[in-house]
């Protein structure tokens, strides 16, 4: 009888642990990798719109490019991949991306 009552009284710590394991509220942190855009006009807009779909470091590993290739590729962006940017907004952008990551023409 002793034996069974020591051993109701295990089962029942061992179910309360189980229990408060199981509420337990775990948190866990994801670390923030944020790409850094060079400062220039434009650069919230570009931050705001290209960041939507992918990382930032699509833009800055690119090589220096072009105006025009920029053009293609914000534009490439919007019609195949898209990207919801206003006109006014794009333009914006493309001379951001031209000054900050062309070739200067
Ligand atoms: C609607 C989603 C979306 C938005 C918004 C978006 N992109 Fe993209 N982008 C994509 C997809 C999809 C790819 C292709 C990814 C792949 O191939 O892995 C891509 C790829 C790229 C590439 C790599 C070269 C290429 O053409 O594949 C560059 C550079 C790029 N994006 C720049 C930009 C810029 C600049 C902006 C802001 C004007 C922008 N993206 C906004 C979806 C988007």
């Amino acid at each position: 009888m002793k034996k069974l009552i020591i051993l109701s009284l295990m089962l029942a710590v061992a179910g309360f642990a189980y229990a408060a394991e199981k509420d337990a509220v775990h948190s866990i942190e994801i670390p923030v990798v944020k790409t850094e855009l060079r400062a220039g006009e434009g650069m919230d807009t570009t931050e705001k719109y290209c960041s939507i779909c992918h990382s930032l470091d699509y833009i800055t590993m690119q090589p220096k490019f072009p105006k025009a290739t920029w053009v293609v590729e914000v534009n490439k962006m919007i019609k195949v991949m898209g990207a919801p940017i206003p006109e006014a907004d794009a333009r914006v952008i493309i001379d951001y991306l031209s000054a900050q990551y062309g070739t200067g023409g």
